[in-house]
C-alpha cells in the first residue's frame, strides 16, 4: 500500500473520548472550522454550532461542536432572488446530510492534524428540540451529529475494520457466502476482543425481550454490540418523523410552498 502524512494519519485516526484541560486557540478552530468547510458540497446545506461549556460538554470536551442540516440559511439566499423552496424535504435531508458528514469528517481529519482528537455523538437527532431551544435554532435547523473536540488524555489503538474483501466490490456486486460474512466478522470481532474494547467500556447493551444472556465480555464483541444495537433500538420511524417536524421539515406530507 502506498503511504504518506495524509494517509497515516487517516489510517491512524480513533475516536477519542478522554481530555486533556488544555483549551484549543481560536486559531485552532478555526483552522479546524475552515477545513470542514472547504469539503465538496452539495449545496451547503448546514451550519455548525460550538460549545466550549466544558462543564457540560460530553467527556467534558473542551469543544462540542453540533452539525446541522440547515435549510433556513438557504432559503433566505432564495428569498432574495425571489425564488421559493419546492424540492421535497426528504431529497434535501439526504443531501443535507451528505454535505454535513462530509464537513464535519474533514474536521476530525483537521483537527487530528493539530494533535486535536474527537468523538462523534448519534443521538443529537432525537434530541433535536431541547438542542434547537438551547441554541435557540430557527424552523428548519435539524441537528444531525455532534463532535466533541479536544487534546487526547488517551491513546488507544486503531479499530478495526471490514476486510477489504467486504468493502470493496468491483464491477458487480458479489454473492456474499457464508465463509465471507464469517471471516468479516470475525476480523471485527477478534480485533475488538484484543484491545478487551468492550469490557474497558463496560459497554454492553441489555438485552430486551426473551433472548437470554449468554455473552460475558470474553465473547461479547463487535457483531453482537452492533446486533443487538439495531436489532432492538428505534423499531419506528415515529419519534423522529417528529422531532423532524417540530423543526418545520416535512417527511409524511407534500411540502407546499
Ligand atoms: C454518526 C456517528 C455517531 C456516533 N455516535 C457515538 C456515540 O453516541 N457515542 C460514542 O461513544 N461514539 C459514537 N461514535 C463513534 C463510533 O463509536 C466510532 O467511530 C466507531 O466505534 C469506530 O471507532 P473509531 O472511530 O475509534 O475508529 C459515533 C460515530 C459516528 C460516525
Amino acid at each position: 500500500m502506498k503511504t504518506n502524512l495524509v494517509i497515516e494519519t487517516l489510517l491512524d485516526h480513533r475516536s477519542i473520548r478522554k481530555f486533556t484541560d488544555e483549551e484549543p486557540s481560536d486559531e485552532a478552530v478555526e483552522t479546524v472550522v475552515r477545513a470542514g468547510q472547504q469539503a465538496p458540497f452539495a449545496s451547503q446545506y448546514y451550519s455548525l454550532l460550538l460549545s466550549r461549556n466544558r462543564k457540560r460538554n460530553p467527556w467534558k470536551a473542551p469543544l462540542l461542536f453540533t452539525v446541522c442540516v440547515d435549510s433556513h440559511k438557504f432559503e433566505l439566499i432564495m428569498a432574495e432572488r425571489n425564488w421559493k423552496l419546492v424540492a421535497n424535504d426528504l431529497s434535501l435531508l439526504f443531501f443535507g446530510i451528505q454535505d454535513a458528514s462530509l464537513m464535519a469528517e474533514n474536521m476530525v481529519v483537521a483537527g487530528r492534524s493539530l494533535g486535536l482528537g474527537s468523538c462523534f455523538l448519534g443521538g443529537a437527532p432525537y434530541r433535536a428540540d431541547k438542542i434547537a431551544e438551547e441554541y435557540r435554532l430557527p424552523k428548519r435547523v435539524f441537528p444531525l451529529v455532534q463532535l466533541a473536540m479536544g487534546y487526547p488524555a488517551e491513546d488507544p489503538p486503531p479499530r478495526p475494520r471490514y476486510p477489504m474483501k467486504f468493502t470493496l466490490f468491483e464491477d458487480k456486486y458479489p454473492k456474499l457466502d457464508k465463509k465471507t460474512v464469517k471471516n468479516a466478522m470475525r476480523a471485527m470481532d477478534e480485533g475488538y476482543l484484543a484491545q478487551d474494547y468492550y469490557r474497558k467500556a463496560q459497554a454492553k447493551i441489555r438485552l430486551e425481550g426473551k433472548r437470554r444472556e449468554t455473552f460475558t465480555y470474553d465473547d461479547y464483541s463487535w457483531t453482537e454490540h452492533i446486533c443487538r444495537k439495531w436489532g432492538q433500538w428505534y423499531p419506528s420511524p415515529k419519534e423522529l418523523i417528529e422531532q423532524l417536524e417540530k423543526q418545520g421539515f416535512r417527511i409524511t406530507k407534500q411540502t407546499k410552498r
